[in-house]
Parts: structure tokens; sequence; C-alpha cells
């Protein structure tokens, strides 16, 4: 299986970029008690890595984002499941997998900004080199990829290959 992958970044390189923004937010929150909300699935290795870099109280919380409709030119339809917890006058701090083409995370700060948060910032694990679809940018980015299609360390293709230790992209799509 692995002899059509080629490995983007090492588990080393990931856990490297992690320390960078962990140390970043702990700054930035040092007197705050934010919640940090992962987004489901694909943030579930970042989530639990970068948690353990941190050095001020949190709570977690998880989402759920979910894609419909093919991915072409128009716009995916996204809906977001899982804000039951209370956000309001609460600082977050979203972490997803993936910026994409940004309809997700869209929606995700559109859903949130409902329920009234102080502040909402994004950290994202990876940034595409994609055409966006909206003028809207994470807050902090950790790696950058090209315009291919990715897996591992939580990101999936067809629901599998979420346990590779490192990012990779097929060789050829299977
Ligand atoms: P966006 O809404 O176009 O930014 O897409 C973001 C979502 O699409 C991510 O949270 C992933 O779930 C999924 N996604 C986008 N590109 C990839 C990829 O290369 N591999 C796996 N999932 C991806
Ligand atoms: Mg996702």
């Amino acid at each position: 299986m692995m002899n059509n992958l080629e490995l983007l970044y090492s588990s080393q390189e990931i856990e490297q970029a992690i320390s960078q923004i962990a140390a970043t937010l702990n700054d930035t929150y040092k007197d705050k008690d934010p919640i940090i909300v992962g987004v489901l699935k694909g943030s579930l290795c970042f989530v639990s890595d970068l948690i353990r870099k941190l050095s001020f109280p949190f709570t977690l919380e998880f989402i759920r984002a979910k894609s419909y409709g093919l991915r072409g030119d128009k716009p995916q339809e996204v809906t977001i499941e899982g804000i039951d917890f209370d956000i309001s006058h609460k600082d977050i701090i979203v972490v997803d997998d993936i910026f994409d083409r940004g309809e997700t995370l869209h929606k995700i700060l559109d859903e949130l900004n409902k329920h009234h948060p102080a502040s909402i910032k994004s950290v994202l694990l990876l940034r595409k080199k994609s055409k966006k679809m909206i003028s809207l940018e994470p807050d902090y980015t950790l790696l950058d990829i090209e315009d291919k299609f990715v897996i591992g360390y939580g990101l999936d293709y067809k629901e599998h290959y979420r346990g590779l230790d490192g990012i990779y992209a097929f060789k050829s799509i299977p």
C-alpha cells in the first residue's frame, strides 16, 4: 500500500511545527481559559498532539463538519453538528486538519459566531494551495501543501489511512 504514497511531512516535521504553534498559543492564551474546538474526524491526531503541548487552562469540545455534493467548481454544502456546549463570552480556538477551499472553516465560524463567543481563532494543520472560494484566511496554519490529495495523520481517503504517522500524497489516485 505504501509504494503508491509520497511522504510530504514526516511525524518529526509535524511535531516540530506543532511545538512552534503551541509556543505561540501558550503566549497568547496564558491568562485565559479558552475552549478548544476540534473538528472531527480529521483533526483527531492534531488535537491530541497539540493539547499535550499547551500550558494554559482550557476545556475541549468536538464538533463535526460534513460536506455534501461533488467537489467541482461549485461551493460545497457544509453542515456543522455538535455545537451543544455553551460558548457565549468564551474564547474559542477552532482546530482543524486542512484548509482547502475554505468553505468548511467559513461555515464553522459562521455557526460558532451565532452563539456570541468573546473571540474565535482558527488553527489549521495544513493549508492547500488551491483556488480559494472565499476571502477568509485561518489565523494560524502550520504546513503548506501543493494542490494534491493528502492522507495520514488523521486525514482520510474514503475513511481509510487516518493512522499513518506522516502526511502523504498519492502518486496516483487509487
Ligand atoms: P474546504 O472546505 O474546501 O476548505 O475543505 C476542507 C475539508 O475537506 C477538510 O476538513 C477535509 O475534511 C477535506 N479535505 C480537503 N482536502 C483534503 C485532502 O487532501 N485530504 C483529505 N481531506 C481533505
Ligand atoms: Mg475535515
